[in-house]
């Protein structure tokens, strides 16, 4: 279950000429609102620290609740100042490099996981920055990557190995690294059976195409019967409706009666949750990444307990899961990228997201040129 981009516009990785410019083109918001709020602008480029490197964006992914949430207004804790540029997952080529920098150079084709944490509270000298309190997220607490340049801690870039697009760079550089660390918490093995609930949706897919690349037999469910099917296509082991009477039954026949050993629940919707914990087997873990349906769901902890089952939170991935995702990426593995739209479009893309009609993650690409305003 992994593929290449396939009815989508994939840009070349930007060449390096000169020095970057003063300013740059920029997708921004003034105000909240629909998507018609994001406007084509100029802007200033980021100015460097010592510990940074400047990025000429070649691709970005449009996120559900960091993107159209934040872009809306009702984020549930976005906090940032207007006017304000979005975009947080993104791939392109390092362009300048900070005095303090030796881990890349300019030219270097980076993927860059956009996530910032203190690196000296108690949970990141734990290893776990994911914990952080200070956690910053590009395009989120800080200006993102809707634009022709984002400056970004040199840490945060994962270089990316020959023969990958910048679009399939864009669709791993966050989503890949919350995928395994949802599948290395949830303690992954060969020939586990992992039910994934919103498989279709941008994270779903790549969390499912991960477990199956990694030798998990996979259950997949969309509400959506064109969905379903091209999930089948791309490799799952069965593709079920999450809405239906009897899901957990069928969950159930499918794993003989045992249930499936991890699942992936990142919807937070209450019914299905519901579902998802019925459908987990004796010793199971369940895991959430994101609630954007809502959150507040019921417990049976008499179930919980007496099946030794286990929920974990996994706020997003960490240097190890990050790692381990580009060794995935080495071995073959791919994302499932659904289309692109030039970034002077991202009002569109976010309308085509908005509709849930994607099947994987939608991405952004950003033209050679200087000026992105559509043509009028
Ligand atoms: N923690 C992190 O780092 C992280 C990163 C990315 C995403 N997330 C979270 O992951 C979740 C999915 O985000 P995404 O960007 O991957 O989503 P997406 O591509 O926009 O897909 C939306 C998903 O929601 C499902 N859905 C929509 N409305 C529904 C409803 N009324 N009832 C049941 N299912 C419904 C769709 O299922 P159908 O196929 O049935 O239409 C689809 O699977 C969100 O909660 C998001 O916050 C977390
Ligand atoms: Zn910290």
């Amino acid at each position: 279950m992994s593929e290449q981009v396939t009815d989508a516009e994939v840009p070349a990785w930007p060449s390096v000429v000169g020095a970057a410019p003063d300013v740059m083109q920029a997708v921004v918001f003034r105000e909240f609102g629909d998507p018609s709020v994001l406007q084509t602008d100029e802007v200033a480029v980021p100015a460097m620290g010592a510990a940074d490197v400047l990025i000429r964006v070649a691709a970005v992914s449009v996120g559900r609740l960091l993107d159209l949430t934040a872009r809306a207004g009702t984020h549930p804790y976005a906090r940032f100042q207007l006017p304000h540029i979005l975009g947080a997952e993104h791939a392109g080529t390092v362009v300048a490099v900070g005095s303090g920098v030796d881990t890349v150079t300019v030219g270097d084709r980076v993927a860059v996981f956009p996530v910032v944490s203190c690196a000296a509270c108690a949970a990141c000298l734990d290893g776990c920055p994911e914990a952080c309190p200070e956690l910053e997220i590009m395009g989120v607490h800080r200006p993102g990557a809707y634009a022709q340049y984002t400056r970004v801690p040199a840490v945060t870039v994962h270089a990316v190995p020959d023969g990958i697009d910048p679009v399939t760079a864009a669709g791993l550089a966050l989503a890949g690294p919350v995928a395994q660390n949802q599948l290395t918490q949830a303690g992954l093995r060969p020939g586990d059976w992992v039910l994934v609930q919103g498989a279709a949706s941008a994270l779903g897919s790549l969390t499912a195409a991960l477990a199956r690349h990694l030798g998990a037999r996979v259950i997949g469910t969309s509400r959506c019967d064109r969905k379903r099917q091209r999930l089948l296509e791309l490799g799952v082991a069965a593709a079920l409706d999450p809405t239906s009477d009897d899901f957990v039954d069928q969950v159930l026949e499918l794993t003989g009666g045992a249930g499936a050993r991890i699942v992936i629940d990142d919807l937070g919707e209450e019914a299905i949750w519901d579902r998802s914990l019925a459908a987990l087997a004796t010793r199971g873990t369940a895991v959430s990444s994101g609630a954007f349906l809502g959150g507040k769901v019921g417990l049976d902890l008499l179930r919980l307990y007496s099946r030794c089952q286990q929920i974990v939170g996994v706020r997003t991935g960490n240097p190890a899961s990050a790692r381990r995702l580009w060794a995935e990426v080495a071995n073959g593995f791919r994302p499932v990228i659904d289309r692109t739209f030039p970034v002077a479009r991202a009002a569109d893309a976010h309308r085509y997201l908005e509709a849930s009609t994607n099947m994987g993650r939608v991405v952004l690409t950003a033209g050679s040129g200087h000026d992105w305003r559509p043509d009028r």
